[in-house]
């Protein structure tokens, strides 16, 4: 099985969409490996977006990242990385396939509410940026065997 790093936005979590956003990746199967509320400090959002670094949206995007509270979560399942992106839709919301998280909840790029890591490698440092290794609960997830072929 696979992890990813999602983080649920500053603006997601304004507009009260914490619930709606977790329970979509709940319902899909995902098995959530930690979960937790918090204040990114401009240190860990230069960090987890450094190769932003320099882009002209940069600091613009760092700023909104620090500008409230954050959902960091770690969920993991068969192909996570892949199946979570698709689960977001692509960066711009309104261009975003139609029930997808980005599309059905937001409208502009600068603020749409979620992010996902896009590869496995990056997974891995997310993950490593905002959880220690205590942080990552290792629980049996019963429901797998209904979820998954053998
Ligand atoms: O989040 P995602 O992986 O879909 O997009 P990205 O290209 O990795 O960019 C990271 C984040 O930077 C986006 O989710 C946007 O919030 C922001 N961004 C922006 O505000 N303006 C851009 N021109 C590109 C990205
Ligand atoms: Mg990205």
């Amino acid at each position: 099985m696979e992890r990813t790093f999602i983080a649920i936005k500053p603006d997601a979590v304004q507009r009260g969409l914490i619930g709606q956003i977790i329970e979509r990746f709940e319902r899909k199967g995902f098995k959530i490996i930690a979960l937790k509320m918090m204040q990114s400090t401009r240190e860990l959002a230069e960090k987890h977006y450094e190769e932003h670094k320099g882009r002209d949206y940069f600091e613009r995007l760092v700023e909104f990242i620090v500008s409230g509270p954050i959902v960091a979560m770690v969920i993991e399942g068969d192909n996570a990385v892949a199946v979570a992106r698709r689960m977001m839709g692509s960066t711009k919301p309104q261009e975003a396939e139609v029930g997808t998280i980005r599309f059905d909840l937001a409208q502009v790029k600068e603020m749409n509410i979620i992010h996902g890591s896009d590869s496995a490698n990056n997974a891995k440092r997310e993950i490593g940026v905002f959880f220690s290794e205590a942080e990552l609960i290792d629980w049996e997830h019963n429901a797998e065997r209904w979820l998954y072929e053998k």
